[in-house]
C-alpha cells in the first residue's frame, strides 16, 4: 500500500490530530461524529470472508465475536450472499401493506424450524423482544383473562434483551438503565437458575416468564442441570408463557438448533434474531402457536420493514441452511476442540471456563489482567474477542472456522496465560 493510502484526510479543524495511519483517521472519524455509545477495540475492519476479517492496514484477523453470534454462518456465506444477490435483483421492499412472494415461503419454513404454528417478523433483537412481551401481555388478557394493566412478567437478574426503555426497565446492568427513568413497570426480577425464587415471584397475573436459555452478555452463564424443564413445568402448570430468548443462544450457536433443546424444552414462544439475518441483514422473529400469535390483530402491531422480501429471503436460506443439521454437528465438534484446550488453562490464568458448543465464557485470573486487557492482548496477536464483564471474555467464533483456527485461538490464550 502506497504512503497517499495509508495516511488519513487532515482533519484538524475538527480536533482531530493529523492522522498517521488510515486506521487513526478512522477512529477519529467516528469518535468524532458517531456517539460514544461502544468502546471498540482500535481495529477499523474493511473485509471480511469466513472465520476472518482484515483491517485497513491489511491485517488479519480470526473473528472470535462474530458479531455476538449473527455471524454464525461466517462472513460473506456464499449461499447467503448469492440469495440476498438475487433478491436484491428482484423486491427489496414492499411493506406489509401488500403480500410478498418471499415472506410466506420464509415464514412457513421458520414455523417448521422451530414446529410453531406461525411466526412474527421483526428486524432487530430488541423489537422481537418487545413484540413477545406485547403479545404475551394481550394473550394474558384476552386468554388468561388477567384483569387490564395488571399483566405480570417475571425475568433473570444478569439478563440482557436488548436497549429499548421497556427492555431497560427490568436490567440489573446499571451502565444499561441509569439516567433513562421512569422505567416501565410490570416486571419482577429473579435470581438466574432459581427455581423457588421463581416460584415466590409468580402471581394470579404473571403472563410470562422470560428468560435467555443461556445468559451470553452476561458471560455464558449456564443454569443448573435441570432448570429449564423445572420452568417449563411451571409455566405450564400455572397457565404462564415461557418465552425463550434465543437471540444469541439458538441457530445452531450451542449445537443444537435451540439452546432450551439441550433440555427437551418447547418454549411457548421463541425469540430470534442475530443469526436469522445470516450477519447480512437485521431479521428477527417470534414463533408461537396460534392460540398465542392469534392474538395479534390487524393494526395492532408492526413494522415497516418487518418481513420485507429482502430479510424474508436471507433468513429462508439461513433456516434452510439449518434443517440439515450440518452447522449444529460443527459447532458441537468445534466446541468439544475449544473447550478442552480452555480448559487446560483453568489455574493457568483462567479462574473458570463455562461452554455449550462453540460458546465460551472465560473467568480471567485478575493477576492476569482484567477482561478488557486479554482482548488487547488477543488483537495484538491476530485474534477478535469481547470482554462480557470486567473479568470474563466470551467467545462465539464462526462456526464455520476450521479445526486449526479453533487451535490458534486456544494457542493465542496459552501464550497470553504463559506472560
Ligand atoms: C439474548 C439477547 N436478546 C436480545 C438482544 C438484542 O438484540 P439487538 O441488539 O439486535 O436489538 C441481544 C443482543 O445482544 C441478545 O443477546
Amino acid at each position: 500500500m502506497s504512503n497517499t493510502e495509508t495516511t488519513g484526510p487532515d482533519l484538524t479543524h475538527l480536533g482531530i490530530p493529523e492522522a498517521e495511519s488510515e486506521t487513526e483517521t478512522h477512529i477519529g472519524l467516528t469518535e468524532t461524529y458517531a456517539a460514544h455509545n461502544y468502546h471498540p477495540l482500535r481495529v477499523v475492519l474493511a473485509k471480511g470472508e469466513g472465520a476472518w476479517v482484515t483491517d485497513v492496514e491489511g491485517r488479519r484477523y480470526l473473528d472470535c465475536l462474530a458479531g455476538y453470534s449473527a455471524l454464525n454462518f461466517g462472513h460473506s456465506h456464499p449461499r447467503l450472499v448469492a440469495r440476498a444477490h438475487a433478491q436484491l435483483d428482484n423486491l427489496t421492499l414492499t411493506s406489509r401493506a401488500f403480500y410478498n412472494d418471499q415472506l410466506g415461503p420464509f415464514a412457513k419454513a421458520l414455523a417448521e424450524l422451530t414446529a410453531k404454528d406461525m411466526i412474527l417478523p421483526m428486524n432487530s433483537g430488541a423489537e422481537a423482544v418487545e413484540t413477545a412481551i406485547k403479545v404475551s401481555r394481550r394473550w394474558g388478557y384476552s386468554v388468561k383473562g388477567v384483569p387490564e394493566n395488571r399483566a405480570h412478567i417475571v425475568v433473570m437478574e444478569g439478563n440482557f434483551h436488548g436497549r429499548t426503555t421497556t427492555i431497560v426497565s427490568f436490567s440489573n446492568d446499571p451502565d444499561a438503565t441509569q439516567g433513562y427513568a421512569p422505567y416501565t413497570p410490570g416486571f419482577t426480577m429473579v435470581k438466574y437458575g432459581d427455581l423457588d425464587a421463581l416460584e415466590s415471584a409468580i402471581n394470579e397475573h404473571t403472563v410470562a416468564v422470560l428468560l435467555e436459555p443461556i445468559q451470553g452478555e452476561g458471560g455464558v452463564v449456564i443454569p443448573p442441570d435441570g432448570f429449564l424443564r423445572q420452568v417449563r413445568e411451571l409455566c405450564s402448570a400455572r397457565d404462564i408463557l415461557m418465552v425463550a430468548d434465543e437471540i444469541q443462544s439458538g441457530l445452531a450457536r450451542t449445537g443444537k438448533t435451540f439452546a432450551c433443546d439441550h433440555e427437551g424444552v418447547v418454549p411457548d414462544i421463541y425469540i430470534l434474531g442475530k443469526a436469522l439475518g445470516g450477519g447480512l441483514y437485521p431479521v428477527s422473529a417470534i414463533a408461537a402457536d396460534t392460540r398465542v400469535l392469534g392474538v395479534i390483530t390487524p393494526g395492532s402491531h408492526g413494522s415497516t420493514f418487518g418481513g420485507n422480501p429482502l430479510a424474508a429471503a436471507i433468513g429462508h436460506e439461513v433456516v434452510q441452511m439449518l434443517q440439515t443439521g450440518e452447522f449444529q454437528e460443527r459447532a458441537t465438534v468445534l466446541g468439544e476442540r475449544l473447550t478442552a484446550g480452555l480448559e487446560a488453562l483453568v489455574g493457568h490464568g483462567f479462574d473458570a471456563v463455562r461452554s455449550r458448543g462453540l460458546w465460551a465464557g472465560i473467568d480471567i485470573d485478575p493477576s492476569l489482567g482484567t477482561g478488557r486487557q486479554v482482548t488487547e492482548a488477543l488483537l495484538a496477536d491476530g485474534v477478535l474477542a469481547k470482554e462480557a464483564h470486567g473479568q470474563t471474555v466470551r467467545l462465539a467464533p464462526p462456526i464455520v472456522a476450521s479445526e486449526d483456527d479453533i487451535d490458534l485461538l486456544v494457542g493465542a490464550f496459552e501464550k497470553i496465560c504463559r506472560g
